[in-house]
This record gives structure tokens, sequence and C-alpha cells, in this order.
């Protein structure tokens, strides 16, 4: 038995890192994964890799309405309903407030806020349809408190927070749970684009990641993309049937306060 089986649930930026954990992971147990990317060539790998009957790739932007209407489409005529999603597409641009361009800003914007705006308002009602189910939203570590030279992204965050808070308000009399993950530093090409830059030297790469975070981390270490899967794949399931509405910190430790040795 699988903690997922006969569910269909929808990940968005599957095709790598976190999502492509999450779709690795869901469909071991037991789900039909329908995987959303602008990354069509990884992302259709990773489907023909799951199989078929498990998988599904599905080409989307996730700021682009029209996508979510086809991508809903085709996840219901391949597997007949959807009744979960996580989205988890992002984008992280670093500079200082003052300096950061206007088109910058919106980029980021339209992305993770407007993305996951648009995922719950184009799939909720399907899983409504369905009978109820999940949604989990990838906030951050960033979305709950600052963190300096990241602005647009953390101003997001804290926006995906609250479309969940208000989502979990607004669907649980349709039997959807809403609730978000808040990763810390986590193992994926968004924290280390040395291990995408074919002229780095990744044993250099991994070397700095290691260090920086063993300082900075109360456990030592960045976290790994299959442990923030664990956590939607808990929040997707009915391991959490009382959960509705949190945000979940995964961090190895960072958020809970500073110590000074
Ligand atoms: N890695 C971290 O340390 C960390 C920490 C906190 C939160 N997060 C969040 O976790 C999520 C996953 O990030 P990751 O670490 O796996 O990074 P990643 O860059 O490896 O993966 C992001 C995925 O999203 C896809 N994507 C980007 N823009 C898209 C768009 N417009 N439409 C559809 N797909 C799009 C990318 O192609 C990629 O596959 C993001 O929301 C990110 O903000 C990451």
């Amino acid at each position: 038995m699988g903690k997922l089986d006969g569910r269909v649930i929808v990940i968005t930026g599957a095709a790598r890192g976190q999502g492509e954990q999450e779709a690795r992971l869901f469909a071991a147990e037991g789900a039909r994964v329908v995987l959303g990317d602008v990354l069509k060539e990884q992302g259709a790998a990773l489907a023909a890799e799951l199989g078929a009957e498990r998988a599904r790739f599905v080409p989307l932007d996730v700021a682009e309405e029209g996508d979510w209407a086809a991508l809903v489409e085709a996840a219901e005529e391949a597997f007949g309903k959807i009744d979960g999603l996580v989205n988890n597409a992002g984008i992280l641009r670093f500079n200082a407030l003052v300096d950061t361009p206007l088109e910058e800003f919106q980029q980021v914007l339209s992305v993770n806020q407007t993305g996951c705006f648009l995922g719950i308002r184009a799939v909720a009602p399907r899983i409504a349809a369905a009978g109820g189910g999940t949604i989990v939203n990838t906030a951050s570590y960033a979305g709950l408190t600052g963190m300096a030279f990241v602005g647009a992204y953390a101003a997001t965050k804290h926006a995906v927070v609250g479309l969940t808070r208000v989502a979990a308000l607004e669907l649980a009399a349709q039997g959807i749970r809403v609730n978000a993950v808040c990763p810390g530093a986590v193992d994926t090409p968004m924290t280390n684009p040395a291990a995408l830059d074919p002229s780095a030297d990744p044993q250099e790469a991994a070397r700095a990641v290691d260090e920086l975070y063993r300082k900075l981390v109360p456990l030592g270490r960045i976290g790994r993309p299959e442990e923030v899967a664990r956590l939607a794949l808990f929040l997707s399931g009915e391991d959490s049937s009382y959960i509705t509405g949190q945000p979940f910190v995964i961090d190895g430790g960072w958020l809970a306060g500073v110590s000074p040795f």
C-alpha cells in the first residue's frame, strides 16, 4: 500500500530539484503524477522514466493562465481526475532592493506569486469536483523572515504563506486542505548554480556549499530535496488529515534562533 494510492497529483517545476524528487516519491507511493515545467526535455524525460501509467509531462509556464487551462485538461484526459496540487515552481534573483530593476521584481512575482495563485485558481475547482484533496504550496524560510539581497523573492514567499492561509479557509468546506512547505537551504540548482555550469569544478562548488552551511545551519549541512519531498508527501497524504492553513519549516534548525558560539 502506498500513501498516495489512487491519487492524481499535479506538481509544478517538476523537471528538476525538489519538484523532481516530489514526483519520484509521489509516484513510488502510488500516485499518478502530472509534471508541469518550462524545461520541456527534462520534464518529458522524467515522465518517460516514471512510465505512462504513472506520469505525464505537460509544458507549463505557471505565470500563463492559458497553460494552466491546458494542463488541467491534459491531466483529466490522461488520468480522469485531479485531487492534488504541489505548487513548487519558483525562481530566485539576488539584488539589493534599491538596485532591483522593476522588470526583475515583476518577473519573480509572476512566477512565484502569480504562478501559485493561478495554480490554486485553476486546480482547486477540479479537486473539489473529485471530492476533495490537497494543495501544498512551496514558500520558503524567506517567507517567514527577512533575508538580505532577495527582496523580491522574500516578498513573494511571504505572499505564498498568505495565499496558503486564505485558500485553506476558503476551500476547507470543499474538503481541500492547503499547507505550505518552507525550506531553508536545499541542495538544488537554485542554491548551487555551479552544478549546472559545465565550466565550474563540481567538487570545489560542493566544498564551498558544505563549508557555508556547516557554519550557518544548526544541523550542520544543507538540506536534500528528498527531505522536502517527504514533507510534501506528509502534507499531501492522510497522515496530515487534520492539518490545514499552516506553513511548515524544514531548515535544519536555521530559523530556530541565533547561536553565539
Ligand atoms: N533550494 C532551496 O534552497 C529552496 C529554499 C526554499 C524554497 N525553495 C523553493 O523550492 C521550489 C523548488 O526550487 P528548487 O530548489 O527545486 O530549484 P530549481 O531551480 O532546481 O527548480 C525549480 C523548477 O521550477 C521550474 N520553473 C521555473 N520557472 C517556471 C515557470 N515559470 N513555470 C514552470 N516551471 C518553472 C524550473 O524549470 C525548475 O525545474 C521553488 O519554489 C523555490 O523557491 C527552494
